[in-house]
C-alpha cells in the first residue's frame, strides 16, 4: 500500500467509527427516553436461573416474571439455542420495550471441546494457539446461544496455595499482558460482525490473586506501586485490546472492597485507562460487601453505582434498592443512565436490537461444537502446554514396543481430565491417558492399575468432591490402599517402564479450592514410594493445578512430565508427547516452591539490602535455615527432548542515547538427538534506579523451532519502554544508567550482556 493511502484510509475509519458511535447513541438515547427508572434499573440486572454455574449460595427467583417485567438486563448459566431461545422470546415479545437479553456463561478454556486449563495453556507461550483457542471457545459458545464468556482471568498470581492459580498465566505481568490481550482478540475477533465472537469479560478487578496466605477470597493489601508494576498489566493489556467487560473482585483494595471501590472502577479504570466497556460485580460480591462491613444491602448497593459498577450479578442489590436510594438522593438519576446506557451499548454492539436471536442457531451445535477440527486443535493445544520437569537419561520419548505399567488414579479417570471450570464441558467425551496411550502406540503391552485412591483422607475428599455430588472426582476403591499399591507393583514388576499418573483432582484447584499442603496426598506419596522401590523407571505424568511441592518425586523420578488439566483430548495428548509425536515444549508461568515456607517465591522479587546469593552459608543474608531461597523449577523452566545450547548475548552497542534501539541476539544450538520448540526469553535488569526494582523482568519472548545439530540466531530488539517503571509519584519513565540484557531458556539460567543508556 501506497504510504500517502494510509492517513486518509486511518481518517476514513475514525469517521466511519464516530458516524456508527453517534448513530447507536441516538437510537439508544431514543429508546431510554422511554424507559420508566424501574426499567433502567433492570437493564443493571444479571441473573441466573440455576443450574450448572452457580458458585455462590444464592440463585435468582421469578427469573421468567422478572424478565417479562423488564427487571433483567442479562441471564447467565443456561446453554443450548432452545434453553435461550425461550428466554429470549420472554425478553423480546413479554417485556413491555421488548429490549434483549445477553447471555452468559463462564467459558473460561473452551466451552464443551475443553482445552488445557489457563495455567496450563498459559505454560505454551504461544500466543498464537492461545488465541486460538479462544476463538473455538467463541465459536462453540455462540453455537449454544451465548454472547458473552466471562475470561479471560488475568489475575497474576504469587501464591500456589491459591486454587485459582490454575485460571490464570501465573507470576508474571508482561506475558499475563500478552496472553489476555490474545484471548480478547480471540473471544471477540473484529467486534462480533460474525455470531460466532463473544464479548470477552476480564476478571477479577483487580488484584484477587494477591489474597492473603493465598486463603480463598482474603483480604488483599499493596502499594500502589507494586499494584501499578506488577498487578494490574494484564487488565490493561486486556482494555486495550478492547475487552467490552470487566468483572470486579470479591476482595478488598485498600479497605474498601473492589465492587464498591470508585478509585478502582472510575478514577483507575475510566478516567486513567479510558474503559468504555461495562462493569459487572462478582457473584452476589456487592451484598458480600455488607460483611466486609462497609454497610448495610441499600447502602453497599448505592457505593456500588457510585463506584461506577454497572452490573450487579445475582445480589440484586441495585434492582431492591436502587430507586429508593435514587429517592432519597443517595445516588442520582445520571448514574442510573449511565449504567443503563453502557448495558444496552454492549447490546446494540452486539447486534441484538437488529436481530435478538442472531446467536441462535438449532443448526449450529451439531456442527460446530466437539467437531473434529474442534477436537484435532485441542490434541494440539494440549500437547503445547505439558512441561518436562525432568528426563533422566532420556527415558523419554518411549518407545512403541515392550511393556508399560500405567497405574495411578489419574490414569483412567475421564471425571478429572477437563480441570476446574468446565462448566459446560461434558467428561464422558474425554480421553483418558490409558486410552491416549492405546490408541497412540497401540503395539505397546500395557497393563493397567489404579494403585491408590486419589486422596484417603476423608475431610479432603468431602471438600474436594463437594461441587458435583453425583459425580464424585475423588472415589474410593472397594481394595485396600495396600491392595491397591500391592497391584500396582505387581504390574510394575512385569513392565519396561512404569507411568505413574499422579496428582491432584480436577476440582482440587480452582474457585474455593485453596490448599495449605500443597504436596501429593499421602496415598499417592505411599505408591510413588512402592513403584520407585521396584527400580523399574518411573515416569511421573502430573496432574495439578498449581504449582506442587515435588522434592522427592522429582529427585527419585526418572522422568517428570507436568501435563496440568489437558481438557478432552488430554490423554491423547499426553501419549503424543510420551511417545514422541511431539516434542514437550512447555515452560512453567509460575515458580514451584520447594516448600510451603517458601511462599510467595516468585523470580521477579527484590534484591534486598542483605542479599544471599547462593553462596556458603553466612550469617544475617536474607535467606532461611533450613531450605534455599531458589524455587525447585523456576519460572520459564521446562526441558525438551531436544538439547539446546545459548551462546553469549551479542548485542550492537554497549552505549546508547535517548530512544536508540539496542539489538541482542544470541545463537541457540538444538545439540540434542531430537528435534523441538523452544522459547527463548529476555530479561532485563536496572541495577541501580530511584526506586528499588526486581532483580529482572520479563521483557521479550520467541518460540523457535530446532531440528537436531540446528542453530538459529534469534534477536531482540531492545527499546526505552522496556526499561519503564513506576517512580513513587508513580511516574512511568525509565532512568539513564547501566541494564543488563539477560537472554535464555528460562528465567534463572540467563547470559547477560551489559549496556550504558543515556539520556
Ligand atoms: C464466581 C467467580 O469468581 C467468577 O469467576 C465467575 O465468573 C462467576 N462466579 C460466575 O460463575
Amino acid at each position: 500500500m501506497k504510504k500517502t493511502l494510509l492517513p486518509a484510509l486511518l481518517l476514513f475509519a475514525t469517521m466511519h467509527a464516530q458516524a456508527q458511535d453517534a448513530k447507536m447513541n441516538t437510537f439508544i438515547t431514543n429508546l431510554m427516553s422511554k424507559m420508566t427508572v424501574d426499567e433502567k434499573i433492570g437493564q443493571l440486572n444479571l441473573v441466573i436461573p440455576g443450574g450448572s454455574a452457580v458458585t455462590g449460595s444464592v440463585v435468582s427467583k421469578d427469573v421468567d416474571d422478572k424478565i417479562r417485567k423488564g427487571q433483567v438486563g442479562g441471564l447467565f448459566g443456561i446453554t443450548g439455542p432452545d434453553k435461550v431461545r425461550q428466554a429470549q422470546k420472554i425478553a423480546v415479545d413479554g417485556s413491555r420495550l421488548h429490549i434483549p437479553l445477553i447471555f452468559g456463561l463462564d467459558v473460561i478454556h473452551g466451552h464443551k471441546t475443553m482445552f488445557p486449563i489457563p495455567l496450563g495453556l498459559s505454560c505454551s507461550w504461544d500466543t498464537a494457539l492461545i488465541k486460538k483457542s479462544a476463538s473455538i471457545a467463541a465459536s462453540e459458545a455462540t453455537a449454544d446461544g451465548l454472547n458473552w464468556a466471562f475470561s479471560p482471568m488475568v489475575d497474576i498470581a504469587r501464591d500456589a496455595r491459591w486454587g485459582r492459580i490454575s485460571e490464570g498465566s501465573g507470576e508474571d505481568p508482561f506475558l499475563g499482558s500478552q496472553i489476555a490481550k490474545a484471548m480478547v482478540q480471540g473471544y471477540q475477533g473484529t467486534g462480533y460482525k460474525s455470531a460466532r465472537n463473544v464479548m470477552a469479560c476480564v476478571k477479577h478487578f483487580a488484584l484477587y490473586g494477591a489474597a492473603e496466605a493465598g486463603r480463598e477470597y482474603n483480604t488483599v493489601d499493596m502499594s500502589k506501586i507494586k499494584m501499578y508494576e506488577y498487578y494490574l498489566p494484564p487488565y490493561k493489556a486486556a482494555i486495550d485490546a478492547g475487552a467490552a467487560s470487566i468483572m470486579s473482585s470479591f476482595n478488598e483494595i485498600d479497605g474498601v472492597p473492589a465492587t464498591g471501590n470508585k478509585w478502582l472502577l472510575t478514577d483507575l479504570l475510566r478516567t486513567q485507562w479510558g474503559f468504555k466497556g461495562f462493569v459487572v460485580s462478582d457473584y452476589t460480591s456487592l451484598s458480600e460487601m455488607t460483611n466486609h462491613g462497609v454497610g448495610d444491602y441499600q447502602a453497599v448497593s448505592a457505593l456500588a453505582l457510585n463506584a461506577g459498577l454497572d452490573m450487579d450479578m445475582v445480589a440484586e442489590g441495585f434492582l431492591n434498592t436502587l430507586k429508593k436510594s435514587l429517592t432519597e438522593g443517595k445516588v442520582t438519576q445520571k448514574q442510573i443512565d449511565d449504567a443503563c446506557r453502557r448495558i444496552l451499548e454492549a447490546k446494540y454492539k452486539l447486534g441484538l436490537f437488529d436481530d435478538p436471536y442472531r446467536f441462535i442457531d438449532e443448526s449450529r451445535p451439531a456442527k460446530d461444537i466437539l467437531s473434529d477440527e474442534n477436537r484435532k486443535a485441542a490434541r494440539e493445544i494440549a500437547a503445547h502446554s505439558f512441561v518436562l520437569l525432568k528426563n533422566n537419561a532420556g527415558i523419554l520419548p518411549l518407545k512403541k514396543s515392550g511393556t508399560l505399567a500405567v497405574v495411578g488414579p489419574l490414569a483412567d479417570s475421564k471425571r478429572n481430565m477437563l480441570g476446574t471450570w468446565s462448566v459446560a464441558g461434558d467428561y464422558t467425551k474425554s480421553v483418558t491417558l490409558l486410552e491416549g496411550i492405546k490408541n497412540v502406540a497401540g503395539d505397546v503391552n500395557v497393563i493397567y492399575a489404579k494403585g491408590a485412591n486419589i486422596t484417603d483422607d476423608p475431610f479432603l475428599i468431602k471438600r474436594a468432591n463437594a461441587l458435583d455430588a453425583n459425580a464424585k472426582e475423588i472415589t474410593t476403591d472397594a481394595k485396600s490402599p495396600d491392595a491397591l499399591i500391592s497391584d500396582a507393583v505387581d504390574a510394575a514388576s512385569k513392565a519396561d517402564v512404569i507411568i505413574a499418573a499422579v496428582g491432584e483432582s480436577a476440582d482440587m484447584t480452582g474457585e474455593s479450592s485453596s490448599r495449605a499442603d500443597i504436596s501429593l496426598p499421602e496415598s499417592q506419596e505411599n505408591l510413588l514410594k512402592a513403584l520407585v522401590k521396584t527400580g523399574k523407571p518411573v515416569v511421573i505424568v502430573l496432574f495439578n493445578g498449581r504449582p506442587l511441592v515435588l522434592n522427592w518425586e522429582s529427585a527419585n523420578a526418572n522422568a517428570l512430565l507436568d501435563v496440568w488439566f489437558g481438557g478432552t483430548e488430554a490423554g491423547n495428548a499426553i501419549a503424543d508427547v510420551l511417545f514422541g509425536n511431539y516434542s514437550p515444549s512447555g515452560k512453567i508461568t509460575a515458580s514451584f516452591p520447594m516448600s510451603v515456607g517458601q511462599i510467595p517465591v516468585y523470580y521477579n522479587h527484590k534484591n534486598t539490602g542483605r542479599p544471599y546469593n547462593g553462596e556458603d552459608f553466612a550469617k544475617f543474608k536474607s535467606d532461611y535455615l533450613d531450605i534455599p531461597n531458589e524455587p525447585l523449577y523456576p519460572f520459564g523452566f521446562g526441558l525438551s527432548y531436544g538439547n539446546f545450547t545459548y551462546g553469549d548475548v551479542k548485542v550492537d552497542k554497549t552505549t546508547l542515547k535517548g530512544n536508540e534501539t539496542l539489538t541482542a541476539t544470541v545463537t541457540v544450538t538444538n545439540t540434542g538427538k531430537y528435534g523441538g520448540e523452544e522459547t527463548v526469553q529476555l530479561y532485563i535488569s536496572d541495577p541501580v534506579a530511584s526506586v528499588t526494582r526486581s532483580v529482572e523482568d520479563l521483557k521479550g519472548f520467541k518460540k523457535i523451532t530446532l531440528q537436531p545439530g540446528e542453530s538459529k540466531d534469534v534477536t531482540f530488539a531492545v527499546t526505552t519502554d522496556m526499561l519503564k517503571f513506576y517512580s513513587n509519584n508513580l511516574k512511568y519513565d525509565w532512568e539513564a544508567g547501566q541494564f543488563f540484557v539477560r537472554i535464555g531458556g528460562n528465567s534463572h539460567d540467563v547470559k547477560s550482556a551489559s549496556v550504558m543508556w543515556s539520556k
